[in-house]
């Protein structure tokens, strides 16, 4: 297991943890993700999906989380499960795979989910070919993640968790004012 289980930032009580309301957040990873752990270890890293999965949700307790996770090799799938989440995740942690790179569909789905996004890479694609430095989520993305291997999607969790906190920061004093 390649992943971190350092302990997590605690979790806040009050306004600032939504009164011990879980966070839902959808973690989706797109097509050849199923083959984590076998397909090009030497970029992917030897962690399998299910033990990312696993991490996360154990993780995602720890810092009262509730984490649904989902992968297809199907673009069309991908956009459904995006808008399903719709009202009912708080943030959307993505790795599209090669989708990434071509897929005007999803990032129009994450245009109308209207959902603050993480976009996720295993690897470093900048240091990758050409081809791999697009990415059609970038710029509504609210922040990017890569190159850290299975770790990557850990950070990004940590990273919701930060994003959620501040939104119900800002929202609940905007109330008081
Ligand atoms: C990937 C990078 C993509 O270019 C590639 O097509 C993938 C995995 C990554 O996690 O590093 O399938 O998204």
């Amino acid at each position: 297991m390649v992943m971190r289980t350092k302990a997590p930032p605690p979790v806040r009580s009050g306004a600032r943890n939504g009164a011990g309301r879980p966070i839902a957040v959808l973690v989706v990873h797109g097509p050849n993700l199923n083959l984590l752990g076998e397909r090009e270890p030497e970029v992917y890293g030897h962690t399998r999906l299910a033990d990312i999965d696993r991490e996360l949700q154990q993780l995602g307790r720890q810092m009262n989380m509730e984490v649904a996770t989902f992968q297809s090799n199907s673009e069309g799938a991908i956009v459904d499960r995006i808008q399903q989440a719709r009202g009912k995740s708080e943030v959307l942690i993505i790795n599209p795979g090669a989708y990434t790179h071509t897929s005007v569909a999803i990032r129009d789905a994450i245009l109308a989910v209207a959902m603050p996004t993480i976009e996720v890479h295993l690897s470093n694609v900048y240091k990758r070919e050409p081809f791999r430095h697009r990415s059609t989520i970038a710029d509504i993305a609210h922040g990017r993640i890569m190159g850290f291997g299975a770790e990557s999607y850990s950070l990004a969790l940590q990273a919701a968790r930060t994003i959620v906190d501040a939104a119900r920061v800002a929202t609940s004093s905007a109330g008081r004012t």
